[in-house]
């Protein structure tokens, strides 16, 4: 069973909101319904997390991401649709129940969340559990676990104005560990980081996921930190979910000229791997067919190849080898059986894409930058949408 469930969610602000739900399946338009004042900020979204996986929600400043992270730990009541969190529904819930559930299994990372200046970074880690009124020595003796966690042991006595902006950062993410909450909602959590410790913080949450295995849905408007994050992709436009899949689905095939204009500045060398991109070696020539030249056997060819990869490696660490060699790299599992070759032609031919793909995308005229999304959205979005980072 999944752990996070959305099934058919929909978030209607204005008056009358299930009248507007039932336009939309009729065929309204978003833009129609915000001319009556209304706004459809999450429009029949779907999606499933497992345990342990990151999921990641991106798209546009005002495509509906946060309204649809609220809608995850009940803090906003879907118009209608559902939320299953283990199986159970979240609506079904009394006031009560939630605020158990969201102050015990679920835990929210604001971008901009707060630290209190007046308390030191061990009590600003605790909160959370202060306000489950946990005794003072057990809050502490996990606050203190949860700095330690976040890279921050020794900075407990601190005051939050002692650290800079990424530190801060990681003293939210140590208040939602802190509650061993095992659901992680995080909004926009990095954006407001430089480049280089946004970079860091992220690498430190993939470090910690490889022990914690929590469940995390990560929102972002960078792809580039949705790819690096994501092991699953959700592409929101517009209150939609335009597409769902891995960094690898969405670079390969994006569901439409949207999300291939999002793809186009993304550094396929270092989301794309030799496993995604690598052929059966059995019909490669010079790995075990020999077309053209000699027939090689299996072992003849992995000591042949320039190197040997596995399957996760990513494509920009295959380019020496594939320079130097006119044999395919040989892609290998763990166990040391050859599962694939690259040759030189494939890895070119994978990166050349996107090319081909902005050139189409400029020629419909279908680019959904600032150009054509409607509304008051339109100037902030453009500067906000960056593949940097
Ligand atoms: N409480 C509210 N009342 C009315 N409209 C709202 C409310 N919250 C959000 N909206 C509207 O819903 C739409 C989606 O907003 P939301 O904040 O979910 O977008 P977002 O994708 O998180 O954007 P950003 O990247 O800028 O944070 C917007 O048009 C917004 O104005
Ligand atoms: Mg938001």
């Amino acid at each position: 069973m999944p752990r996070l469930q959305a099934e058919h969610v929909y978030k209607v602000f204005g008056r009358r909101p299930e009248d507007a739900v039932r336009r939309i399946e009729g065929g309204a338009s978003r833009a129609e319904l915000r001319a009556d004042g209304t706004t459809a900020a999450v429009i029949d979204a779907s999606f499933s997390v497992e345990e342990g996986q990151i999921f990641v929600v991106m798209g546009l400043s005002g495509s509906g991401k946060s309204t649809l992270l609220r809608t995850l730990n009940g803090l906003l009541e879907p118009t209608a649709g559902c939320v299953r969190f283990d199986g159970q529904d979240l609506t079904s819930l009394s006031e009560r129940e939630l605020r158990e559930v969201r102050s015990r299994r679920i835990s929210m990372v604001f971008q901009h969340f707060a630290l209190f200046p007046h308390r030191s970074v061990l009590e600003n880690a605790a909160y959370g559990l202060e306000v489950r009124g946990l005794p003072k020595a057990e809050r502490e003796r996990r606050a203190a676990q949860a700095l330690e966690l976040a890279g921050l042991k020794g900075w407990e006595k601190s005051w939050p104005d002692e650290l800079s902006g990424g530190m801060q950062q990681r003293v939210g993410l140590a208040r939602a560990l802190a509650t061993d909450a095992d659901l992680l909602l995080m909004d926009e959590s990095f954006s407001a980081l430089d480049p280089l410790i946004r970079r860091d913080m992220q690498d430190q949450l993939l470090d910690l996921q490889k022990t914690l295995k929590k469940t995390i849905v990560f929102i972002t408007h960078d792809l580039n930190e949705a790819m690096r994050l994501g092991d699953r992709i959700a592409v929101m436009r517009d209150g939609r979910i335009v597409q769902t899949g891995t960094a690898e689905d969405i670079l390969l095939t994006p569901a439409d000229d949207y999300v291939a204009s999002f793809i186009q500045d993304v550094d396929r060398s270092r989301v794309l791997t030799a496993g995604a991109i690598m052929a059966d070696p059995d019909t490669v020539p010079g790995t075990t067919t020999g077309a053209g030249q000699e027939i090689r056997t299996a072992e003849e060819f992995l000591a042949a190849a320039p190197a040997t990869v596995r399957p996760d490696t990513p494509l920009s660490e295959l380019f020496t080898a594939c320079a130097s060699s006119p044999v395919p790299v040989a892609v290998t599992d763990a166990a040391g059986r050859l599962v694939g070759a690259v040759p030189a032609g494939r890895l070119l031919a994978v990166l050349g894409e996107p090319t081909k793909k902005a050139e189409t995308v400029a020629g419909t005229a279908a680019v959904p930058r600032a150009a054509s999304v409607p509304g008051p959205e339109a100037g902030a979005s453009e500067g906000k949408v960056t593949a940097g980072a």
